[in-house]
């Protein structure tokens, strides 16, 4: 089957900096790819030319694989590519439901908003993909009481309700506790679970490797190596990126 999105021989220069070079990657249907390498290489800038933030240097990108040219934020939007943000633009005094559909609101017949629906859509959505189990929590709670681990779920949820193919973290848990950063990492399954895709960001080896099915190191602009995280163990893939970080390659 065709892979969701692929990068060939995607590079991008600012100025003097060469911050990606003859970047090959790809990213298959319901797979949870994480990315992991030092600050500074690359990774973002890999997932902003995805998002068409930025325009690559030179390189081809493809969606389903048809080749896409001029890649901007709008067409990757459409192509279902949805970016959840570190801090993400939620309003605090605002209610989940209403957080969940802030800007494409459900209308009925008559084009007025359907609250009713709206709040129920809310309340499958909480039980089945968000895994909030607490009473404290339903659809007309505000989410400024809500944890940063439970905040980014709802942004996942979102992404997901919207029929977003492709979620995109970058360095989601920083700054999380420890027990929200589990309840992201379930998000982030839940994701692979609605048989959807996720590139996965962070520099901490372990959250990687506890949800992401394959593993691409990232160094200096360059993609490193890969692993299947079923193929590797935890001690292996940290001497691996040890290597990684003194000699520049696994061997
Ligand atoms: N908009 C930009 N202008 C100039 N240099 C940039 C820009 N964005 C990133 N860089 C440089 O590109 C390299 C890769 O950065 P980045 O993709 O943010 O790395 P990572 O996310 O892996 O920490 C760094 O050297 C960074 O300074
Ligand atoms: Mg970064």
């Amino acid at each position: 089957m065709e892979n969701r999105l692929e990068l060939h021989n995607v590079s991008k220069v600012f100025g003097e900096v060469q911050a990606l070079e003859d970047i090959d990657f790809h990213l298959g249907r319901n797979e949870v790819v994480g990315l992991l390498g030092d600050n500074g290489a690359g990774k973002s800038t890999m997932i902003k030319i995805v998002t068409g933030y930025h325009q690559p240097t030179s390189g081809e990108i493809y969606f389903d694989g048809q080749k896409v040219e001029h890649l901007t934020v709008p067409l990757a939007r459409q192509l279902g590519v949805e970016t959840v943000y570190q801090e993400r633009a939620l309003a605090d005094l605002q209610s989940l439901w209403r957080n969940i559909f802030l800007g494409r609101e459900l209308t009925n017949q008559y084009g007025f908003l359907d609250v009713k629906k709206m709040k129920q859509e809310t309340h499958s959505l909480m039980t089945q993909s968000m895994g909030f189990t607490s009473s404290a929590v339903n659809p007309d709670s505000k989410v400024g009481t809500f944890s940063g681990g439970e905040r980014q779920g709802v942004a996942i949820v979102r992404a997901l309700y919207f029929d977003a193919d492709i979620i995109i973290l970058d360095e989601p848990t920083m700054g999380l506790s420890l027990k929200e950063t589990q309840k992201l990492l379930n998000f982030v399954r839940g994701i692979r679970d609605a048989g959807k895709s996720a590139i996965f960001i962070d520099h901490n080896i372990f959250h990687v490797y506890a949800v992401a099915d394959r593993v691409v190191v990232i160094d200096r602009g360059r993609v490193a190596g890969e692993f299947m995280t079923k193929e590797i163990s935890l001690d292996n893939l940290m001497e691996k990126m040890i290597r990684i970080a003194e000699t520049g390659s696994f061997d």
